[in-house]
């Protein structure tokens, strides 16, 4: 049984003070899934203290152990404070800064070593999704990013980049056949009882309205949440889907 989870993650949004009544809160709360925040790095080992029975993580990290590297966070330093899990891959590192499949599997692997849960993500652009390469594109960033690791002690987020804070939501369908789809490729990467072990969340405009539909699909098991993670009141009604 895989158990489900949902995480968080506010990109680079809220202040500290605003992070640390947030986590406490909802950190007080006893849950049946796991759940996660992924707040802003500097918040980290301060919200760590307030966490309770909230997992808390990074947006990133970067995929050598330590060096001359500026204005960059090592993983070490995630080990140091007990960072729960760490975003690796998110479409917007992808696109902004250059994140590549290598990049995204050296991470993984650096955190498998550090016993800090990686969140891989991986997902299609527009431009993709129209050309009726979606299965193509998953697929490569599948086989590059999550080759050689432990996979059953990753999760997996499929975020289709056409979804992220656009409001428009693949439908549950799609959503559904995609993460199958990357669970059939971990599949013949590893075996079908590995694959099967396997968290894979659904990511993109996910709200309280359409959580549970998600939620009830045989491949999907969490939800990577952008904007609607930002209000406790919208957060807590969807983690308790
Ligand atoms: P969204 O973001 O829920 O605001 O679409 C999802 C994400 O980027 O993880």
């Amino acid at each position: 049984m895989r158990k489900p989870i949902i995480i968080g993650n506010w990109k680079m949004n809220k202040s500290i003070h605003d992070s640390i009544i947030f986590i406490d809160e909802l950190g007080k709360d006893s849950f049946e899934i796991e759940v996660g925040i992924a707040p802003q790095m500097i918040t980290l080992p301060i919200v760590n203290e307030v966490k309770g029975n909230v997992l808390v993580g990074a947006q990133n990290a970067n995929d050598h152990l330590e060096g001359a590297y500026t204005g960059e966070v090592s993983i070490a330093l995630l080990q140091e404070i007990n960072s729960d899990f760490c975003i690796v891959g998110h479409s917007e590192r992808r696109q902004y800064y250059n994140e590549t499949n290598k990049s995204v599997n050296d991470k993984t692997k650096l955190l498998l070593d550090a016993k800090i849960m990686p969140v891989v993500c991986v997902g299609e652009s527009l431009e993709e999704y129209e050309a009726g390469k979606t299965n193509e594109v998953i697929k490569e960033q599948i086989n590059n990013s999550l080759a050689d690791v432990s996979i059953a002690d990753c999760v997996v987020a499929y975020e289709p980049v056409w979804a992220i804070g656009t409001g428009k939501t693949a439908t549950t369908q799609t959503a559904q056949e995609v993460c199958k789809f990357i669970r059939e490729e971990l599949a013949k990467m590893y075996s079908q009882e590995e694959a099967d072990k396997v968290r894979i969340q659904y990511g993109g405009s996910v709200k309280p309205s359409n959580i549970g539909e998600l939620m009830a699909c045989p491949d999907i098991d969490g939800a990577l949440v952008g904007g609607a993670s930002l209000e406790i009141a919208s957060f807590k009604e969807l983690i308790n889907y």
